[in-house]
């Protein structure tokens, strides 16, 4: 599995394996592959027929947050597909006693055939991928959740069944999963207008990024004028995981409320965990238009089909 290099305490690995550190690391056409892969996975877990396709793999986990469902969907899907995933927390390796991120990424790497990184600065997740021969995969950074992304656009995808003439709208922070969705969306060919508050809007790059794989998003900072038409009206916590809890003051009115949903007559969506009562209404998010479960669910089917890709 290791890659001999001429100097391993200080070089970076020059045979780069296929990383997925956001959503176009993939190409559009296997962008689509995995969400039909992915949407084949689904139907064939429900019919109860073994998809053993990983045998004998180790994924390798690595994460400096907490998580719920991006653990949970990791090693469940690696369990289904034959093979195993290790989960490594915050304070679980020797990274907080100063072990550096390259020597941690190559002895990784010597053991499990793909990593699932959630770091903090993305940087750090930059820097495993330059040292680990094995597939790296975005479990999410504060820039960046790829594997999001994929689950949104399968859920879209299973609800308008495909995405011709969907348009949706991301309402409130500029973050980590709008930045992907909006590259995702791009990827897909959905009609994406993203709104944020003045100074909380996407990079510059992101959007550039979000163009060079398909139409531009619509970018305002007018909430009513983003969710007066749309299918898909998808949020997110106001202050992600590391940040200062004062950028929350900046959000007022930014709720999405039944009454939003019910009169643009659209769907409603969120990568979960949700602060009920400040980016969304418990009766929103309770309500017939959320698909918030079963874009939940997607990520196990996704994470499957984008682990085969890149393993099988
Ligand atoms: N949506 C998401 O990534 O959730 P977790 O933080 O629970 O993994
Ligand atoms: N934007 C959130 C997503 C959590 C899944 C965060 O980074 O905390």
């Amino acid at each position: 599995m290791s890659t001999p290099t001429s100097d391993p305490s200080t070089a970076a690995n020059p045979q780069q394996p296929q990383h997925v550190l956001d959503v176009d690391d993939l190409s559009v056409e296997t962008f689509h592959d995995v969400l039909a892969d992915a949407a084949n996975y689904e139907h064939m877990l429900a019919a109860g027929n073994p998809h053993r396709e990983l045998p004998e793999h180790t994924l390798g986990m690595l994460f400096e947050k907490p998580s719920t469902r991006t653990r949970m969907s990791f090693e469940t899907g690696m369990t289904q597909l034959g093979g195993h995933a290790v989960f490594l927390g915050p304070d679980a390796t020797h990274l907080g006693h100063g072990e550096p991120l390259k020597d941690t990424a190559r002895a990784l790497s010597g053991y499990a055939d793909a990593l699932a990184i959630r770091t903090f600065d993305h940087a750090a997740i930059e820097t495993i991928a330059a040292y680990a021969d094995v597939p790296v995969v975005n479990a999410l950074t504060d820039d960046a959740h790829p594997c999001q992304a994929l689950a949104d656009l399968l859920t879209i995808r299973e609800t308008f069944d495909g995405f011709d003439d969907v348009s949706v709208a991301w309402v409130g922070d500029g973050n980590n999963v709008a930045a992907s969705f909006a590259v995702a969306c791009a990827m897909a060919g959905v009609d994406c207008t993203i709104a944020t508050p003045d100074g909380h809007g996407l990079d510059e790059s992101v959007l550039e990024r979000a163009a060079a794989v398909g139409p531009a998003p619509t970018v305002t900072s007018d909430f009513q004028a983003a969710v007066s038409d749309v299918d898909v009206v998808e949020t997110d916590v106001w202050v992600s995981m590391g940040e200062d809890d004062s950028k929350r003051d900046d959000f007022d009115g930014w709720t999405v409320t039944e009454d939003v949903l019910e009169a643009a007559d659209a769907q409603f969506m969120h990568c979960l965990p949700a602060n009920r009562g400040e980016e969304v209404t418990d009766a929103a998010i309770e309500s017939d238009r959320s698909l918030v479960w079963q874009q939940a669910e997607n990520r196990l089917h996704v994470q499957k089909a984008l682990l085969v890709e890149l393993l099988a």
